[in-house]
């Protein structure tokens, strides 16, 4: 097989007829991704039917602590949702076009919107963990591209990347965020490789780019959303203080720990995001 066929817009295809036929899906107002030990959102989705990603075409299995691996269909604020708990890692040895592949799967369902959450290391130094962050822009720095290829029939060769952060979507997290009284900050998100934590000197040359959080997900997912023209957009979960901010060592049940007790405040503002959709 080429490479756009394997994760391409008519294995998406297959993959959303297949998943169909399993849950009966109807048009979702959102479809919403859920990063490292965000899951527990998951729990709040009612009428909830899933399928395991080893039935999917196309999809993997998820190795990572705090990724279950699943793709849900259900309602959250009364309003039909998909959402993937789990997602493809390029740190696991997956290309770009594999990591955004569920993309195309929730588009070929009928999404139009999509959400997506990440844990996330905190460069400016105003942040804690446990603050969330609406991601207003990012910095594809991975190195590798979701579009590398042959341009797909739902995709534009060349998409404009002047808002891949709808700005529509971003007004409504922050209407959310004050209805709710949930604090959030908003910032620029790093997407690197991974899959170790950076070095002091490299969060030092992040925030001279002007990074304010730095994850190692995200970034083709929200490539190949604009490629399709999905509106996106999504919250970092700041887990910790990015290497050299804080003297600390860095690790994954850190990552995991911080995410359980955000695990609420994430749920109610997604929740009150979807019901303004
Ligand atoms: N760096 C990269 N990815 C991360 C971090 C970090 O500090 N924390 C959670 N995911």
């Amino acid at each position: 097989m080429s490479l756009s066929s394997e994760s391409g817009s008519a294995a998406a295809q297959a993959a959303a007829e297949t998943i169909r036929a399993r849950l009966g899906v109807r048009a979702p107002v959102a479809a919403i991704v859920l990063g490292s030990g965000l899951g527990d959102l998951a729990a709040q989705i009612k009428d909830s039917v899933s399928v395991p990603y080893a039935e999917i075409p196309g999809f993997h299995a998820t190795n990572v602590a705090g990724h279950r691996g699943e793709l849900i269909r259900g309602t959250l604020a009364g309003r039909e949702v998909l959402a993937l708990a789990g997602r493809f890692h390029m740190y696991e040895g997956h290309g770009a076009r594999t990591a955004a592949y569920p993309v195309r799967v929730l588009h070929a369902l009928g999404a139009r919107v999509l959400f997506v959450s990440n844990a996330a290391g905190g460069i400016r130094r105003s942040f804690a963990p446990g603050d969330l962050m609406i991601i207003e822009d990012h910095l594809n720095l991975m190195f590798r591209n979701p579009l590398f290829g042959a341009v797909e029939s739902t995709d534009d060769r060349f998409p404009d990347m002047s808002a891949p952060w709808s700005p529509r979507l971003i007004a409504l997290l922050r209407e959310s965020a004050k209805k709710t009284g949930i604090p959030v900050q908003s910032g620029v998100y790093a997407g690197l490789l991974g899959p170790n934590y950076e070095t002091p000197a490299e969060v030092r040359m992040l925030a001279t780019l002007g990074a304010d959080a730095v994850g190692m997900s995200t970034v083709p997912e929200a490539i190949v959303a604009g490629a399709m023209k999905m509106e996106c957009a999504g919250i970092s979960l700041i887990t910790n203080a990015a290497a050299g901010i804080s003297d600390a060592p860095l690790n994954h049940a850190e990552v995991v720990e911080v995410g359980a007790h955000a695990a609420t405040r994430f749920a109610t503002l997604v929740s009150e995001f979807v019901s303004r959709l």
